[in-house]
């Protein structure tokens, strides 16, 4: 097939079948950072938990656009492309920060701008005794750095480039946002952040976090302590095709379920009676009054909110082209957190993290999928369990949410 041809979805593919080019191919990859990047979608940024202080800024990306986030001397959040306007270079180099001046500086000839990106100073603009300076139409309301429209909803801050995104929750979705405020319920405090590098295309990330299926199978040490199993009570929630809650309740397994999962001999279940040496690991407390105990949020593209027990976090995906992304795992807990519920969250993110079990797993499964496929870009996978729609389903055991994934973004893409 010649890459041309690649711009168009194969006749025997659809959203159960997705042919293996588009994680490998970099056309399709420059029509992302167009189509989805640089389009009608909300980007997750930084929570504003990140950006507590007057002159507090994050760095960040949009695809493969460097953009900082800043909070300026007027108490509103602001973000830019970080691009100087001069000729290019990135004018904020540190990850985070306070700028007390206010102000960003571009190393290279050290145009100064504020935290709205607007251009403030430019050295030597009037010449130097006479000879050189700018024209004098020269205009620095017309030279500032490229804005990025911004949004905060429920503390965390979402960036797009596109006049045409639709506002925050109408992008959601009903369930998605109504999840969204059950854990940003009220201020937040950052625990500590984590990052993890995955040779492997972000969209086999973006599959994963919408996956109820593998969830039980591959992460073996929760299903085995009973933190998530397929037979737990549970539903599958899509809005707007490409994004989703997945949501369990560890209490709750489903008799007839968990006898049919048996009866399938899986590892997980043929796996004994282990029990820990430190059982501290696994106790936690139960503080949501519906009795959920994991939630996985997705928003197409960049974001995943998950309450895993009492492990709070978002994930941040960030393409690092086409056979490579970002991770960027920022865990919290709230601002009115109790000592003891602190501790039991820092604990409990060892589960989690990339250091972890869960992490680690799903990173390394994406690797293994990205080598596998390399010569074979023209034949597809299979996203069949539960059929072939792509609605929402009040259990676990489905593929739905991958196949909207696929649906939703083949309408982005224009595939
Ligand atoms: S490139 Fe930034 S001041 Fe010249
Ligand atoms: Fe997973």
């Amino acid at each position: 097939m010649t890459v041309s041809n690649r711009m168009k979805w194969p006749e025997n593919a659809d959203h159960t079948a997705v042919p293996y080019y588009v994680f490998h191919d970099q056309d399709i990859y420059n029509r992302e950072q167009d189509k989805i990047y640089n389009g009608p979608a909300w980007h997750f940024v930084a929570l504003e938990a990140e950006l507590l202080q007057l002159g507090s800024f994050k760095s960040t990306y949009i695809g493969d656009t460097p953009v900082v986030v800043t909070r300026g001397q007027d108490n509103e959040i602001y973000a830019w492309v970080n691009r100087c306007a001069h000729r290019g270079a990135e004018v904020c180099r540190h990850r985070h920060g306070v700028s007390e001046d206010g102000t960003f500086t571009c190393v290279y000839h050290q145009w100064a701008y504020d935290a709205k990106g607007d251009l403030r100073g430019v050295p030597f603009q009037r010449g130097l005794a006479g000879k050189g300076g700018y024209p004098k139409d020269f205009d620095k309301t017309q030279h500032g750095l490229r804005k990025v429209k911004v949004v905060s909803y429920c503390g965390a801050i979402f960036g797009t480039f596109s006049d045409a995104t639709p506002d925050i929750e109408t992008y959601m979705g009903e369930d998605v946002s109504l999840f969204f405020k059950r854990i940003m319920n009220r201020p937040v405090e950052v625990l500590g952040t984590t990052r993890q590098y995955i040779k492997g295309n972000w969209k086999f990330y973006a599959e994963n976090s919408k996956d109820p299926y593998h969830a039980s199978l591959l992460h073996l040490f929760h299903a085995t302590f009973g933190l998530y199993r397929s037979s737990q009570e549970g539903a599958t929630l899509i809005n707007n095709d490409f994004h989703t809650v997945l949501w369990a309740k560890s209490g709750e397994e489903d008799e007839a379920a968990l006898e049919d999962v048996k009866k399938d001999k899986l590892r997980t279940y043929q796996a004994g009676t282990y029990t820990l040496n430190d059982p501290s690991l696994l106790v936690g407390q139960q503080e949501f009054d519906d009795g959920i105990s994991l939630v996985i949020l997705t928003l197409f593209p960049s974001l995943v909110l998950q309450q895993i027990q009492n492990t709070l976090a978002v994930r941040q995906i960030l393409p690092k082209g086409k056979d490579e992304f970002e991770l960027v795992w920022t865990y919290f807990g709230y601002t009115d957190d109790s000592e003891e519920l602190r501790n039991i969250r820092l604990k409990q993110l060892n589960l989690i993290g990339p250091a972890g079990l869960i992490s680690m797993e799903d990173g390394e499964s994406t690797e293994l999928c990205h080598k596998a496929i390399v010569s074979d870009g023209d034949r597809t996978n299979v996203i069949l369990m539960s059929g072939s729609e792509t609605q929402s389903e009040g259990h676990l055991v489905t593929e739905s949410a991958v196949r909207g994934l696929w649906k939703g973004y083949r309408k982005m893409m224009d595939l």
